[in-house]
């Protein structure tokens, strides 16, 4: 209690540099750096800092841009506070203190001075609680008052030295701590200035303008547009009701098939719609018919139905005006060309399991599926050394060569279906009768897997195929006979 003045003294720099601690995170940032949305944390301003007269220093954005995600960057300045002095500064007035303590207490002669610093320590108490409690700024006055005192203090401690005949070190000492004081509280004073008073307002506006952000994006939160073909999104966010197109036109027991939308990347003013029924038998493909348009497809006008010899599994897709399907008890490719149903071209799929061995849970014979997305013509399958794992394959479309292939961790056998989109496989697993969930991802971009939930719900227990169209963002899904359309809703690109 005695010689708290330092320790007075240490609360109030303490206090004058009390915007410290966001200055030190900041201080070991990148010079510039995007806050996303959940980066920034409440505010920690308690109730009185002080404030210094701050130039301008920052260049601070937050905006919303296209996509809906709210953006802003802080640019600091080069100059940093000294976070580290101040830390030294803050060791060496406590330890100052704590000598000071013990050698007041043994020497009695001190008492006359004490008693003045006590009255000093009580003023200066006074004022330091006295600017805790009002919030009003701190300006160039108050270093000078806070310099004012060090120097008294100073010469209080040049009178106790000359009362002791300069034979006390330990008081030599402290007049040249006490010096080394008011040379980093000047240093402080002119850094303060320019640098951490102003971060901690630019971030609060910032934190400000972030919020405003959010709350407008709340307001509109439609789904995002994206345009057909693009890939400028997140992935799937949510699916829509099925909405039943048609029972397929071979009728009920023809539960097993596929159709589509055909995705024709340079000419998208083409339209042509294909249904691929299997026969009875859930495994050979042999009739499909092909419809120029959405209004034909519906009043089952003008088809062209066509005969092959033979298809297997419903993992048909097809891309630019060819058909692409497993052929018949074989581990190959066909391509065929749609114009003129002739075979163009045929390719075995090195190593794919094939005869029913890895098909998908509930759904026979389909040990190849083909699909298409933005990039193109994929084919997804297991190998015996994949253990039954899918692999996705990218294929050349002209020549069906393996341009690359990917392994999952995901057992092919214990999904119902996959599809994929922008180089993303989705996978599906049946939650109950009514009830589908793409749970599985896999990005081929990135090699990464991961699990979502997105619950589709379905008109019959079995999903036979589904095929994703780009330019119309729709999965075609043949369900137990059934011709069925989800609409997907993307997000946008989140950092
Ligand atoms: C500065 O540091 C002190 C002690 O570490 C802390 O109590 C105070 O809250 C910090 N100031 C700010 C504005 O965070
Ligand atoms: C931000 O920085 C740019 C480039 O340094 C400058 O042209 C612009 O005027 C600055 N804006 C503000 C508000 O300081
Ligand atoms: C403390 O404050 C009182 C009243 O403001 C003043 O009269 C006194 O001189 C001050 N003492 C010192 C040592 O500054
Ligand atoms: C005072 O400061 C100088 C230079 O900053 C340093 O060399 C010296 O050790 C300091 N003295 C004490 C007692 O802290
Ligand atoms: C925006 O909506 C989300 C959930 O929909 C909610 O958690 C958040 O608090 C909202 N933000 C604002 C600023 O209203
Ligand atoms: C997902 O879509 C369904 C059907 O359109 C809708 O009822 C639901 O609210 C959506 N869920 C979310 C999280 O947007
Ligand atoms: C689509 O087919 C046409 C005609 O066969 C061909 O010229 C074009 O290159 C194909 N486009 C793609 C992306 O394969
Ligand atoms: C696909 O094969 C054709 C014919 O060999 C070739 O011209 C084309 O560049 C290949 N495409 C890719 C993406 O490898």
């Amino acid at each position: 209690m005695k010689c708290a003045n330092l320790a007075v003294l240490l609360v109030f720099l303490h206090n004058a540099i009390a915007q410290n601690t966001t200055s030190a995170i900041l201080e070991n940032a990148p010079t510039a750096f995007p806050l996303p949305t959940e980066s920034l944390t409440e505010p920690q301003v308690t109730s009185s800092k002080p404030q210094f007269m701050a130039e301008p220093f920052a260049n601070v954005t937050g905006s919303l841009n296209d996509k809906g995600v709210c953006q802003c960057s802080v640019y600091l300045p080069d100059t940093t506070f000294p976070v580290q002095k101040v830390e030294m500064l803050q060791i060496t007035a406590y330890t100052l203190s704590e000598k000071f303590d013990r050698e007041l207490s043994k020497v009695s002669q001190y008492t006359a001075a004490i008693e003045i610093y006590e009255q000093k320590i009580r003023n200066l108490t006074i004022k330091v609680e006295h600017m805790e409690k009002t919030s009003v700024s701190y300006t160039e006055l108050d270093f000078q008052l806070l310099k004012l005192e060090i120097t008294e203090m100073e010469r209080l401690v040049t009178q106790l030295k000359s009362t002791l005949v300069g034979s006390n070190e330990i008081v030599e000492q402290l007049y040249v701590e006490i010096r080394n004081l008011t040379l980093i509280v000047n240093d402080l004073e002119s850094l303060d200035k320019n640098n951490i008073l102003a971060i901690r307002r630019e971030i609060v506006a910032l934190q400000n303008r972030l919020k405003e952000c959010e709350t407008s994006r709340n307001q509109t939160n439609t789904p995002t547009y994206f345009p057909p073909g693009s890939c400028g999104h997140g992935g799937i966010v949510n699916i829509s009701q099925p909405y039943v197109v048609q029972l397929n036109w071979r009728g009920f027991p023809f539960k097993y098939g596929a159709w589509g939308r055909d995705f024709f990347p340079q000419t998208p003013q083409n339209d042509l719609y294909w249904v691929a029924p299997l026969n009875t038998d859930g495994r050979l493909l042999e009739y499909y018919r092909l419809y120029n348009s959405y209004d034909d497809l519906l009043l089952f006008k003008n088809a062209r139905e066509k005969r092959i010899v033979y298809g297997e599994g419903s993992g048909t897709a097809v891309y630019n005006n060819s058909m692409y399907y497993n052929i018949y008890n074989s581990r190959d490719m066909g391509k065929l060309d749609l114009n003129t149903n002739t075979l163009t071209v045929r390719k075995t799929l090195p190593d794919a399991a094939m005869g029913n061995r890895f098909s998908y849970a509930g759904v026979g014979w389909q040990d190849i599926d083909f699909a298409v997305d933005e990039s193109g013509l994929w084919v997804i399958y297991s190998t015996e050394d994949s253990t039954g794992n899918i692999v996705i394959s990218k294929l050349n479309e002209t020549t069906l060569d393996v341009l690359h292939t990917w392994k999952t961790k995901q057992y092919k056998p214990s999904v119902s279906n996959a599809f994929i989109i922008c180089g993303v496989l989705y996978a599906t697993r049946p939650v109950n009768t009514r009830k589908e969930e793409i749970f599985y991802t896999f990005n081929t971009n990135t090699e990464q897997e991961g699990k979502i939930s997105i619950i589709m719900d379905k008109m019959l227990e079995t999903i036979q195929s589904i095929n994703y169209n780009p330019s119309d963002h729709t999965l075609y899904v043949y369900n137990d006979g059934y011709q069925v359309k989800y609409n997907l809703i993307f997000q946008p690109v989140l950092h």
